[in-house]
């Protein structure tokens, strides 16, 4: 089969996306974010999310349409992240996305939105030839994945046991009396910091954790730990240090994320890395990678930040794998799963 054109929606969280892919060429990439409407609320409000993505669908199809030239009659399939997220906003995708195939009699794909995440990267860097581990961190997830197939073959090592990376980063940020989302404000404000300056904690590195938790990560101890020194410094009534805390934190982070991510690439004797996820877009991250898995042989892939991020062509990307292998089509009355778990690729 030549390579299938698909259109893949996106709305699990505060972005409503539409892509449009020819295999692993990126035709459209349409994106509206309800953000700015979350602001005033210092995180995503659910019911205010499904809303925007009812105003935002049909324009985000129609600019698709625009910038790719292609049609909907011109698609092979329709793709629609249908889990894990948002239940009332991942409805508003699927329902959209059933309308089309049903209306233009075209095969469903409900997909999993973990696995775009890692699959969006083959439109940047080619198709994976080999099995890749991915290191997923976002404001919902921080997961290391072990991918021996994109369209089937998917485990999870390991995940975060309470917050995930980037809920760190906005929570910490609050904290600092940084703006939501917090990760970008962070990043800015650590690069004038020193990040040896406080000895913040390192969630599950200890010896003991070596074992049952050797690929799972823990966040929240570290933001009380940034709590706390706020409040101390406060109660001493000196001027918060906040580059220095910011910088103390991140490498905090991103030393944990970087090390174990390392380590399970080693155990499972695999040599390319994908990261993806909105963190992703993290300097200090995208330099301690590149750093580390370079010194132990690993191959670095990382998409540019805008396909980090929430959106469809990551959805529209796994499709197009789905569609090349032959796998079967999900059916009309496909459900949403705020919880589907990542080792089901195709629902
Ligand atoms: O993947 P994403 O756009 O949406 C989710 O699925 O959650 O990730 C959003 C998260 C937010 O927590 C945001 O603060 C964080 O990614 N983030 C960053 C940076 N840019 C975005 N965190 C650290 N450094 C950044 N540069
Ligand atoms: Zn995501």
């Amino acid at each position: 089969m030549s390579e299938p054109v698909v259109l893949g929606i996106e709305t699990s969280c505060d972005e409503t996306g539409v892509g449009i892919v020819k295999g692993t060429e990126l035709l459209a990439h349409a994106v509206a974010s309800s953000v700015e409407e979350h602001v005033r609320f210092g995180g995503v409000v659910p019911e205010v999310a499904s809303r925007a993505h009812l105003e935002a669908m049909v324009p985000t199809l129609e600019q698709a349409y625009t910038e790719s030239g292609v049609r909907i009659q011109d698609v092979d399939a329709i793709a629609v992240t249908c889990g894990p997220g948002l239940t009332g906003a991942l409805l508003v995708g699927v329902a959209a996305a059933k309308a089309l195939a049903l209306a233009h009699d075209k095969p469903l794909y409900g997909l999993n939105h973990l696995v775009s995440h890692v699959a969006v990267d083959q439109l940047e860097h080619g198709r994976f030839d080999r099995p890749v581990a991915a290191l997923l961190v976002s404001g919902g997830h921080t997961e290391i994945l072990l991918v021996e197939d994109i369209a089937s073959d998917v485990t999870m090592l390991g995940s975060t046991i309470d917050d995930a990376a980037g809920e760190a980063f906005d929570k910490v940020a609050r904290l600092l009396g940084l703006p939501y989302p917090g990760g970008p404000h962070v990043d800015r404000v650590a690069a004038d910091g020193d990040p040896t300056a406080i000895a913040f904690p390192r969630g599950l590195m200890a010896a003991k954790d070596a074992e049952r938790y050797r690929y799972d990560f823990s966040f929240s101890g570290l933001k009380s730990a940034v709590s706390r020194h706020v409040q101390r410094e406060r109660a001493a009534g000196r001027e918060l240090a906040v580059a220095d805390v910011a910088a103390s934190f991140q490498d905090a982070v991103v030393d944990v994320l970087t090390r174990k991510t390392v380590q399970a690439c080693r155990d499972h004797g695999v040599d390319t890395l994908v990261v993806g996820g909105g963190v992703a877009a993290n300097g200090r991250l995208r330099e301690f990678v590149r750093e580390r898995a370079g010194a132990a042989g690993i191959d670095v892939r990382i998409p540019r930040p805008d396909l980090c991020t929430d959106n469809g062509a990551m959805v529209a990307a796994l499709g197009a794998e789905v569609v090349r292998r032959g796998e079967r089509p999900s059916s009309l009355d496909l459900p949403v799963d705020s919880s589907l778990p990542v080792t089901a690729v195709v629902a």
